[in-house]
C-alpha cells in the first residue's frame, strides 16, 4: 500500500497514538527511539490503523514529557536523529500510514533559547516573545489547569525581576501571539516539518494562544484569527496537510475552531469521552445522546476526532460537578488514581479487565461519528501504574512479549525510562502483543477484526447518525447512513441480558446482515423489530434491500 492522494484522508483515518519513548528501544539504553518504532511498523499496519499520532519528540528537559519544547526543529537525542525520523516517515508512508506530529504553539520550555534570551534583560529583542507583567494580578479568574501543582498562572522570574504568564507548568512560559514575530517563527517551524513530509499537526492547548484582560483568556477572536492565517498558508503551500485542535471545551465552543471550514480540519470531541464511560456505569444511554444532541453540525470538510483514553488523565473538565463526583466514585475509588481534574488510568483496568466492557467501549469508539484514536497498548488491554507520579502511569513501556522488559528493551530493567507493568493480571507475561497474535480469541485479534469491518465501510467515518428511541434505556441504538450504505448499531450498555424493540418502519423490507459473521437476520417487517442482547453485547448490522 502507498499513500493515496486524498485531501480528506483524516476523515477516513483510524489513528494510533503513541510516544516514541514508550514503544520500542533499538539500542538498549532503556528509552524507545525512532529506529525501534520503525521496526514495529508492520505490527501497526497489520492492526489496521491508517495514521500515527506521535507525542512530542523534540529536544526538551522532559518536565512535561516533551510538551516543554527546547528546540522545535530537531529530535531529542534519546529518540535518535533527524535522519532516523526521516527514515521512519518514509517507512510509514511506504505502508500507507500517515504521520501526525505535535506542535505546541502556546508555550515553550523555559530552557528554549527564545525564553533564555527573553528573560536575560528587559531590552532583549526577544523580550516581547513572552507575556510579562510587573504584577501577578492581571487576568484574574483565568482557571489553572494543573491544579495539583500550580497555584497561579504567573511565575516570578528572578533574572529579569518580573512575572511571566503560563497556563500550564511554571516551566512552560506562554508565547506572546500579539507579537507577529512569534507567529512567523512558529510558521517557519511548521514549514520545516511539512517540507519533510509530515501529514498533519495536533495543535496543543490551542484555546489559550491569546490573553485579554476581563476574559478567561480562552477561545478569543484573536486566537481564531491566528488559526485562520495558519490555515490559509497551509492550504496554499501544503494542501492535504491537516490541523487537529486540542481544545478541551464544550462542543459549542469547539465548533468555532472549524470556522467556515477555514480553521481546523479536525478537533477532539472531549465531552463525549467521559460520557461513554458514564453511560456504561449508569447502564443508560442518556449521557451519550444528550452530548451528541448538543453537538453542532460542522462544515463538510471537517471531522470530530474521538477517543477513549490518551496519554493524559481521563479529563473531567467537560462534565458537571455531580458527574465528576460520579466518575470519581465509580472509576477512581483509590485517590491515587486521581490527578488534577481527572483519572490517571488505562482502559482495561477501568473496565476491571472485563473483556465484554472493553469490547463494548471499543465498539462505540469505532461506530460513533468521527475519526477514532486508539491509545497504544489499549489494543492488548495493557494495565497502568498509578504510583508513578504525574500521568506517567499510563505511559509505561509497550508490552511486546514475555521476554526481558516485555520485549521493549534489552537494557537492564533498572535502566528503563519507566518500569514495565509486571503484576499478575496486567504484567507483560500475561498481557503482550506476541501471545495475543497467537491466540485466535485475544483482544488484539478481536481489535483487528473490528478495524477490518470499520475500514471496509465508509459509513462509519462519513455517515450521519440518527438515534432510535426504544423504551429500554439500557440499549443505545443508532442508524449510520452514507450514500448507499446504512448501518444499524445496537449496544447493550448493561451488565445483564436485555431485550429491545426497535422502530425500524422506515427500513421496512430491508434485511439486516450482522457485519462480523455476515449472517442474515430476519427481515424488517411491520411490527417493532425485536432483538435480544447479552451483557454488554453489541451488534452492527448492514441493511440490505434484497
Ligand atoms: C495537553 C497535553 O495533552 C498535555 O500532556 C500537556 O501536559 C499540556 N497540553 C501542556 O502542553
Ligand atoms: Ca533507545
Amino acid at each position: 500500500m502507498t499513500l493515496e492522494k486524498d485531501n480528506l484522508w483524516y476523515k477516513d483515518a483510524v489513528i494510533y497514538q503513541l510516544h516514541v519513548r514508550t514503544f520500542s528501544d533499538s539500542n538498549a539504553d532503556g528509552i524507545g527511539d525512532f529506529a525501534g518504532l520503525t521496526q514495529r511498523l508492520d505490527y501497526l499496519e497489520e492492526l489496521g490503523i491508517t495514521a500515527i499520532w506521535l507525542l512530542p519528540f523534540y529536544p526538551s528537559p522532559l518536565r512535561d514529557d516533551g510538551y516543554d519544547i527546547a528546540d522545535y526543529t530537531s529530535v531529542h537525542a534519546s529518540y535518535g536523529s533527524l535522519e532516523d525520523f526521516k527514515t521512519f516517515l518514509a517507512e510509514a508512508h511506504r505502508r500507507g500510514l500517515r504521520i501526525i506530529i505535535e506542535m505546541v504553539l502556546n508555550h515553550t520550555s523555559d530552557q528554549h533559547p527564545w525564553f533564555r534570551e527573553a528573560r536575560s534583560s528587559r531590552e532583549n529583542p526577544r523580550r516581547d516573545w513572552y507575556v510579562w507583567s510587573e504584577t501577578d494580578t492581571r487576568y484574574q479568574g483565568v482557571p489553572i489547569v494543573f491544579v495539583d501543582t500550580e497555584t497561579s498562572n504567573w511565575a516570578w522570574d528572578p533574572i529579569s525581576k518580573s512575572y511571566y504568564w503560563h497556563r500550564f507548568f511554571s516551566h512552560q512560559p506562554d508565547l506572546n501571539f500579539d507579537n507577529p514575530a512569534v507567529f512567523e517563527a512558529v510558521w517557519e517551524v511548521m514549514k520545516f516539518w511539512l517540507n519533510l513530509g509530515v501529514d498533519g499537526f495536533r495543535l496543543d492547548a490551542v484555546a489559550y494562544l491569546v490573553e485579554r484582560e476581563g476574559t478567561l483568556c480562552e477561545n478569543l477572536p484573536e486566537t481564531h484569527a491566528i488559526i485562520r492565517e495558519l490555515r490559509k498558508r497551509l492550504d496554499l503551500a501544503y494542501p492535504g496537510a491537516m490541523l487537529l485542535a486540542e481544545a478541551n471545551q464544550w462542543p459549542a465552543d469547539v465548533r468555532a475552531y472549524f470556522g467556515d471550514g477555514d480553521e481546523f480540519h479536525a478537533a477532539f470531541h472531549f465531552p463525549l469521552m467521559p460520557r461513554m464511560f458514564m453511560a456504561v456505569k449508569l447502564e443508560d444511554r442518556k449521557p451519550i445522546i444528550e452530548i451528541l444532541d448538543q453537538t453542532p453540525e460542522i462544515p463538510e470538510s471537517c471531522q470530530w476526532f474521538i477517543f477513549l483514553r490518551n496519554h493524559d488523565e481521563l479529563t473531567l473538565e467537560m462534565v458537571t460537578d455531580v458527574e465528576r463526583d460520579y466518575m470519581y466514585d465509580e472509576y477512581a475509588t483509590d485517590k491515587t488514581m486521581r490527578i488534577n481534574r481527572g483519572i490517571r488510568r488505562r482502559l482495561a483496568p477501568m473496565m476491571d479487565n472485563d473483556r465484554r466492557q472493553i469490547e463494548l467501549l471499543n465498539g462505540l469508539l469505532m461506530s460513533m461519528p468521527g475519526t477514532p484514536i486508539v491509545y497504544y497498548g489499549d489494543e492488548i488491554g495493557m494495565g497502568d501504574n498509578i504510583y508513578l507520579g504525574d500521568r506517567n502511569g499510563v505511559r509505561t513501556p509497550m508490552q511486546w512479549n514475555s521476554a526481558l522488559n516485555a520485549g521493549f528493551s534489552l537494557a537492564d530493567p533498572e535502566r528503563l525510562y519507566a518500569p514495565v507493568i509486571s503484576n499478575a493480571v496486567y504484567g507483560y507475561q500475561a498481557v503482550n502483543a506476541d501471545s495475543q497474535k497467537r491466540s485466535e480469541h485475544s483482544l488484539l485479534r478481536w481489535m483487528k477484526s473490528l478495524l477490518q469491518v470499520r475500514n471496509a465501510f465508509q459509513v462509519f467515518s462519513r455517515g450521519t447518525i440518527q438515534f432510535l428511541n426504544p423504551s429500554n434505556h439500557r440499549v443505545l441504538a443508532y442508524m449510520r447512513q452514507f450514500g448507499e450504505e446504512t448501518v444499524l448499531v445496537v449496544n447493550n450498555l448493561s451488565s445483564s441480558a436485555q431485550a429491545v424493540e426497535l422502530d425500524v418502519q422506515r427500513y421496512k423490507g430491508y434485511i439486516p446482515i450482522e457485519m462480523f459473521g455476515r449472517n442474515l437476520f430476519p427481515r424488517f417487517g411491520n411490527s417493532p423489530y425485536l432483538l435480544t442482547l447479552g451483557p454488554y453485547q453489541f451488534y452492527w448490522f448492514q441493511l440490505r434491500r434484497i
